[in-house]
């Protein structure tokens, strides 16, 4: 372990000092964290090979696993992509926001091959959040974010949580607040002759179907599951065990709840008291979170959650509770 792995993690305002100053370090090579409307996440100058590799280092990310690339608008991010008519009209539709989207890298792209960990795809996204695009349009560079987690643990909404997961291996945060979407974008693969969806997320199903027509989800074909490295089963992971579909709750567990709670729970966090799936959204990664820490220290045995209904961003909030709850790698602690 040499000593240039320790630093003092900053907490920057968002204002204008703030932004120029983590514009600043990003272009100097560092590491910084920045809130978007999703998830906060661990920003590096995407075009620089040794800042990418600072984010998989800082995450402990599997190297196979690529990158998002974040841009101020939708010409900058379609100059380092091949796009096309059903890119050009959802970016249209849905940037700035949760929508990602894969495409062919262009010959000109000057983005760090090891953010495409080795697929000649690129995935391009235009965050809706004032501050992260202040700091994109500051940065003038693409800026590669995965969330501000360590590898496949929850991802962080707030600038706390980030503090927690990555404090002390960055070299600032910019404090966007907490995020308003609460889980990440939707990623769709328009680079092949049909569009896949790869992540379920803040842009639902049904507003990309109505823009674009039916979409094909990764699941039905395995061989997808090359064409996102990343999409690891156990992800979104806290330390206690997550039990999913909860129909009464055991008196050593915590109760994540979705409306009405059941009777019993030791420990209670509330997604949504009126059952609105985007207030569940923004709440879910915060809980998981409160539920872990909380529930750990009492001593409890595990998290249940109540059933969550699969519809609209229902559907985002189910794929990340499954991964939650699937078996953990050995030695995961
Ligand atoms: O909302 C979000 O998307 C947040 C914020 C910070 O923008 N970012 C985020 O990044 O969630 P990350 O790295 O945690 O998730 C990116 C997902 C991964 O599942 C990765 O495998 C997939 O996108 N991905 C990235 N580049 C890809 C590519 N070229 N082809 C296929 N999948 C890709
Ligand atoms: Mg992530």
């Amino acid at each position: 372990m040499g000593l240039s792995a320790i630093v003092v993690t900053d907490v920057l305002q968002s204002d204008a000092a703030g932004v120029a100053r983590a514009a600043h370090l990003l272009r100097a090579g560092s590491l910084v964290a920045f809130g978007t409307e999703t998830v906060y996440g661990l920003g590096a100058d995407a075009t620089d090979d040794c800042g990418v590799a600072g984010i998989f280092a800082a995450k402990e990310r599997p190297r196979f696993n690529p990158l998002i690339c974040h841009y101020p608008d939708s010409a900058a991010a379609f100059a380092d992509v091949i796009a096309n008519a059903r890119a050009v009209r959802l970016a249209a539709s849905f940037w700035p926001g949760p929508l990602t989207i894969v495409l062919p890298r262009a010959s000109r792209c000057a983005v760090s091959l090891l953010a495409s960990a080795g697929l000649d795809t690129l995935a391009v996204r235009v965050p809706a959040h004032a501050t992260a695009l202040a700091l994109l349009r500051a940065a003038g560079r693409p800026v590669a974010a995965p969330s501000a987690n360590r590898s496949g643990r929850v991802s962080p909404t707030t600038v706390q949580h980030v503090l927690g997961e990555l404090g002390g291996k960055i070299a600032a945060v910019l404090d966007s607040g907490p995020c308003a979407v609460g889980v990440e974008s939707t990623v769709l693969d328009l680079s092949g002759p049909d569009a896949v969806l790869l992540r379920a997320g803040g842009v639902t199903v049904e507003a990309i179907e109505a823009a674009i027509g039916k979409l094909r989800h990764r699941d039905d074909h395995a061989s997808d599951v090359l064409r996102s490295p990343g999409l690891l089963a156990s992800h979104y992971a806290p330390t206690l065990p997550v039990r999913l579909d909860a129909t009464d709750v055991r008196r050593d567990e915590a109760l994540l709840a979705y409306g009405p709670p059941l009777p019993g729970a030791a420990l209670l966090f509330q997604l949504s008291a009126e059952r609105d799936l985007t207030e569940a959204a923004a709440n879910l990664f915060a809980g998981l979170r409160a539920l872990d820490a909380d529930g750990g220290a009492r001593g409890l045995a595990g998290i249940a959650v109540m059933r969550v209904p699969q519809r609209g961003i229902g559907l985002a909030i189910n794929d990340r509770l499954k991964r939650a709850a699937a078996p953990r790698p050995p030695g995961y602690r």
